[in-house]
């Protein structure tokens, strides 16, 4: 059996946007933390988004969510996204990506390929069931996770030459 483990370097070595909203009002931020897999049948994408983002609102409000995966020459643009909140400037405008209508939700057309998810399941990280050296690690400021679980209802890939 020949077993792709490529996937498991996909969030965290090429990095990802993830996208909530409508075209007209929405937001993305750059994750590198998530999961593939199955759920009720149905193939699922797990992220992880820590209350403070502006994102976390959308996350919140939103049905529907876009997880897209860029080429390497766009990794400076992600460093920017996921470094800057769109709650204090206009950074995607200025990171020149083009979003784009993606089912319920926005990609951007600049993505190798985008992930549309139907949101399933929502829930806090808790911190009593988290080991210590993670918790010391990772939330030593209280600024939890919360985990999305999202149906991927459509794959899109970017238009070859
Ligand atoms: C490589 C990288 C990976 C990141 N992964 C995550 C993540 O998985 N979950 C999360 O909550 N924040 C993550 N962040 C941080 C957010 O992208 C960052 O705080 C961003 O500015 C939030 O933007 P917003 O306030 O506009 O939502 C990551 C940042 C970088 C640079």
């Amino acid at each position: 059996m020949k077993f792709n483990t490529e996937i498991f370097s996909q969030y965290d070595k090429k990095w990802a946007l993830l996208t909530a909203g409508k075209p007209e009002d929405f937001n993305t931020m750059t994750i590198s933390w998530g999961g593939l897999g199955t759920l009720w049948n149905k193939p699922a994408a797990t992220v992880y988004v820590r209350k403070s983002r502006y994102t976390h609102v959308f996350m919140e409000s939103e049905d529907y969510f876009t997880i897209s995966f860029f080429s390497e020459t766009c990794k400076p643009i992600l460093g920017v996204l996921g470094s800057k909140s769109g709650r204090d400037i206009d950074k995607i405008h200025d990171s020149g990506l083009t979003p784009m209508a993606a089912g319920e939700s926005v990609a951007f057309i600049e993505a190798e390929a985008t992930l549309i998810c139907r949101k399933l399941f929502v829930q806090e990280l808790e911190m009593d069931r988290i080991p210590k050296d993670i918790r010391t690690a990772f939330y030593s400021d209280g600024d939890a996770h919360d985990m999305y679980i999202g149906e991927v209802v459509d794959v899109r890939f970017a238009a070859q030459d």
